[in-house]
């Protein structure tokens, strides 16, 4: 029985703004934000490992840093392209969602990797708090997803089973960490990707869109 839906921030609820990256004109500002997306991951496994924590905001950064440094753009263009990740819209599948979910009574929230200032902007900003009864971060632990003690967070907090939560993330990586902690996972594949091998495990489930979690039973 599910009693939580947990989401994802960063790709699953919150997307960079359209209308915000359109006034940057740099040429090479996709490829940034790309490769900028990738080190940005990396970077947080590796402070993991590392045991060398830094929040999310500043990872965000340096692998901003570096994706100018990469596309020979002015580092400048870093303090254009911060602030972006403060200001998320919501994919258009998301305010639905959440409107079916708050007419019931499950208890729904976030898990990210993001920093409480990074969610609560975001939040804000897409008017999600009143559908929202919890926000984790990572930054309270100090480690980063797909680190087993992360998706703790929410279990502890709600004193639940692991499998009494389902979890929605559109990335794989993060879709196997949870699926391996033991939570139901939804699979968030709005591109119709293929399926990496380390997310083919009984408690995944796929969803086209994010509206689907709410038929998915464990
Ligand atoms: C997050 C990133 C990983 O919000 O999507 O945790």
């Amino acid at each position: 029985m599910i009693k939580a839906y947990i989401f994802d921030a960063f790709g699953t609820l919150f997307n960079l703004d359209e209308g915000l990256l359109r006034h940057i004109k740099h040429p090479a500002v996709s490829d940034i934000l790309a490769y900028a997306r990738t080190k940005q991951l990396s970077y947080t496994w590796l402070h993991s490992l590392m045991q060398t924590y830094r929040p999310f905001s500043e990872i965000t950064r340096i692998a901003l840093t570096d994706a100018c440094k990469k596309y020979d753009a002015p580092t400048e263009l870093v303090e254009q392209l911060a602030p972006l990740y403060f200001e998320p819209t919501t994919f258009e599948d998301v305010l639905p969602t959440l409107e079916i979910l708050r007419k019931s009574s499950f208890t729904t929230g976030i898990l990210s990797n993001g920093t409480h200032a990074m969610l609560q902007s975001g939040i804000q900003k897409n008017g999600l708090g009143e559908y929202l009864d919890g926000v984790y971060s990572v930054d309270d632990i100090g480690v980063y997803k797909p680190t087993p003690d992360v998706y703790a967070m929410v279990t502890k907090s709600l004193n639940l089973q692991a499998n009494e939560v389902l979890f929605s993330s559109s990335n794989q990586w993060d879709v196997a960490g949870a699926a391996q902690f033991g939570f139901q996972v939804a699979w968030v594949n709005r591109g119709g990707v293929f399926r990496e091998s380390i997310t083919k495990l009984a408690n995944v489930h796929e969803v086209n869109v994010l509206t689907d979690i709410t038929v998915v039973s464990s």
